[in-house]
């Protein structure tokens, strides 16, 4: 089998096709990357080390992709992945230029090829001005979703794949949205077994955490290597929640994607570490300060930031009975893992991460 990976040498691209070398001796991995990502530089010897093959290129330029051999799949994970991307004008562009048209021309290629698509899409494709408003539960360190909520596809189980799209979801998330409907068309119309992953919060190494994405990273760097942290919005205390998937199990998920990718029909699911796997910036500090012994100062900004949210929590029930699949690897590993991977290549990553 062949798999091409876009963004190859980003945080997900990087462990997936690291993760497809390590499982399969007979698998082709290309990763086509531009490296415009701080540390994708370092991930990229990590997946040439593995065997992986590597491509300089852009999902901008459709032509790019001629330098790529026929293959069955196709991963979609590059992109511009910060949600508060785009206010300015040379990014709103690149965002527009890299997570959409980057898409479309993707999608010219796995067309030409008749490739299996999978697409990583966000959460963040779900309004964040109608998901401001859900009843919360506020508990002293974090929010919990209660089960008394207006809008369907949101209960305390998190949000489901029927929330409602109408409102505002960042530039980011529109981008993403609007390439969900493209890949649909073309799968529809020119019959490519495809399936689209609505991913939350995702986390491991590898990943260049920084303050506008890739929190769980910045948070244990920080810790680490004692830098300033800030709790933003929400009375400055750090209740805000998410739920975090380990990028070992979506690869999980993603294997058997691959293997049933007849069956999914270009389905949409959430995928997320779900409500066991959920914690607020508070008690990732208390976490991290147990990991690393250290403790920081961290600020507090009472002013929030436009589409910030009090709680993300994935309801996994649709992927859940479709596939059998489960998150399994705990908040707590996660940290561990980060620690381990950064402690061990500070060398290289404290210049970016710290
Ligand atoms: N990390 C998360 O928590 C998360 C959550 C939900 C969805 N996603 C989605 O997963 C995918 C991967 O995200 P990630 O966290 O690995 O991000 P990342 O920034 O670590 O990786 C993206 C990679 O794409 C590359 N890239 C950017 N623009 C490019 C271009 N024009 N041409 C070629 N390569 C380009 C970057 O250099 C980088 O290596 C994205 O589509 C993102 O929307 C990520």
């Amino acid at each position: 089998m062949k798999i091409l990976i876009t963004g190859g040498c980003g945080f997900v691209g990087s462990n997936l096709a690291v993760l497809f070398k390590q499982f399969y001796t007979d698998v082709e991995v290309y990763c086509l990357d531009n490296l415009s990502r701080r540390g994708s530089e370092i991930n990229l010897k990590k997946v040439l080390a593995f065997g992986g093959q590597f491509v300089h290129g852009d999902v901008r330029v459709k032509t790019d992709f001629d330098r790529i051999p026929a293959v069955d799949i196709v991963i979609d994970a590059a992109a511009e992945p910060s949600v508060l991307a785009g206010k300015v004008l040379g990014e709103l562009e690149n965002l527009i230029d890299t997570n959409l048209n980057g898409t479309i021309n993707t999608l010219y290629f796995a067309k030409k090829h008749q490739a299996g698509i999978i697409f990583l899409s966000t959460s963040r494709v779900y309004p964040y001005d109608t998901l401001a408003e859900a009843n919360l539960i506020v508990l002293q360190k974090r929010f919990n979703l209660s089960n008394d909520q207006a809008l369907q596809g949101l209960s305390d189980q998190g949000v489901a794949e029927n929330y409602p799209l109408e409102g505002l979801r960042s530039l980011y998330g529109a981008t993403k949205l609007a390439s969900e409907y493209f890949i649909q068309e073309f799968a529809y119309n020119f019959n490519l077994p495809a399936v689209i992953n609505r991913c939350g919060v995702l986390s491991g190494p590898f990943q260049m955490g920084k303050i506008d994405q890739g929190v769980i990273v910045l948070w244990m760097a920080k810790h680490l290597w004692k830098g300033k942290l800030s709790y933003i919005g929400y009375g400055g205390i750090g209740q805000q929640t998410r739920d975090v998937l380990h990028i070992r199990d979506l690869f999980r998920l993603i294997q058997w994607q691959i293997s049933n990718l007849g069956q999914q029909r270009c389905q949409i699911f959430n995928v997320g570490g779900g409500l066991t796997n959920t914690v607020s910036l508070a008690e990732l500090t208390s976490m991290c300060e147990q990991i690393t012994g250290n403790r920081i100062e961290i600020s507090s900004s009472l002013e929030g930031r436009p589409g910030d949210l009090p709680i993300f929590v994935t309801d996994n029930a649709k992927i859940s009975m479709f596939s059998g699949w489960k998150p399994e690897i705990r908040i707590e590993t996660i940290l561990e893992e980060i620690f381990l991977w950064l402690r061990n290549d500070h060398k290289v990553l404290k210049s970016i991460l710290s």
